[in-house]
């Protein structure tokens, strides 16, 4: 723009010959240098506003985005919050459930050793037993909770393992199943000697239920690096991609008659002894690991 202006102004003032061209462009010397200068000056500030309006455009856009986040996040929390208090309820309502049905539960058993029932009994049984499972479905989804008192002990997993064995043995005898043990030499840990024993238990049942009669299961533990671990492998057919995202939710379960709450508690009792399990599988059979942080 100033050389154009300065071409005006030079061609204006000269005729056409090189002298008076020359002598145009000194008498307007300063003056086209001022236009550069200001040209210049003038173009800089435009460079540095188109910069500000695009860093402006920029920012808007991260803050829109901030701003979605802030209010999925919020959304997200409240749904948190209103199933947290669900939680709460339901844990409240299933511990008050309780109570009426030990009073069942206790007439049921008095009914059952009367000989005037005597003919029901098959049926008196059967009661007794829904009512068992009913409540065992109760003490899973209770110790569910979070906050739930852990009394820790140092103490051996393997002499756990060793106590539980034959009460596993026996549970995998009725099902014509096998069971092994293969007990590493792990330090001492600080455990809940119920927790863990309900943890055992979950694991080698469902163990011994992905297999068919024949099969083995293996209960292992060893130091791997910081930690101890107790691996509960199975020859069943392992568990599919799609289980395997979904197992360990709360009342997920493939099973006809399965709760859904074997693995939830398990995460749980793992999560109080800030430990954790994971899962490898194929399709020749399931291993589950928890593992325990050693505390060096
Ligand atoms: N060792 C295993 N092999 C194959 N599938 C398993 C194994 N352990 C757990 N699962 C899958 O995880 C699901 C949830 O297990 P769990 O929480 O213990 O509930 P449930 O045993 O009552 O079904 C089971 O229904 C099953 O599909
Ligand atoms: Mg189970």
């Amino acid at each position: 723009m100033t050389t154009v202006c300065s071409m005006v102004l030079i061609f204006n003032q000269s005729d056409i010959n090189i002298d008076s061209l020359v002598l145009a462009l000194e008498l307007n010397i300063f003056l086209i240098c001022t236009m550069y200068v200001v040209g210049w000056f003038v173009g800089g500030l435009v460079e540095i506003e188109a910069q500000q309006r695009q860093q402006l455009k920029e920012n808007m856009l991260s803050l829109k985005e901030e701003m979605a986040r802030r209010e999925q996040m919020e959304k997200e929390m409240a749904r948190l919050d209103r199933l947290n208090t669900i939680g709460e309820m339901a844990a409240g309502i299933g511990h008050e459930i309780r109570n009426p049905m030990t009073t069942v539960r206790g007439f049921l058993q008095l009914m059952e050793e009367k000989e005037r029932y005597a003919q029901d009994r098959e049926f008196l049984e059967l009661m007794l037993s829904e009512l068992d499972r009913a409540n065992s479905i109760i003490s899973d989804f209770l110790s569910l909770a979070k906050n739930k008192a852990v009394d820790l002990k140092e103490q051996n997993l393997n002499a756990i393992i060793e106590g539980l064995f034959p009460l596993i043995q026996a549970d995998a005898m009725v099902a014509d199943k096998n069971i092994e043990k293969d007990l590493g030499d792990i330090p001492a840990l600080l455990l809940d000697e119920k927790e863990i024993r309900q943890l055992i238990l979950n694991l080698v049942r469902n163990g011994l239920e992905a297999m068919p009669a024949g099969g083995k299961l293996t209960i292992r533990t060893v130091v791997d690096r910081e930690e101890a671990v107790m691996a509960v492998q199975d020859e069943g057919s392992g568990i599919e991609d799609e289980v395997l995202g979904k197992i360990g939710t709360p009342f997920f379960t493939t099973k006809d008659t399965g709760t859904g709450l074997g693995l939830a508690v398990c995460n749980s009792i793992a999560a109080r002894h800030k430990a954790r399990i994971d899962v490898q599988t194929t399709p020749k059979g399931a291993t589950f690991y928890v593992r325990f942080r050693l505390s060096t």
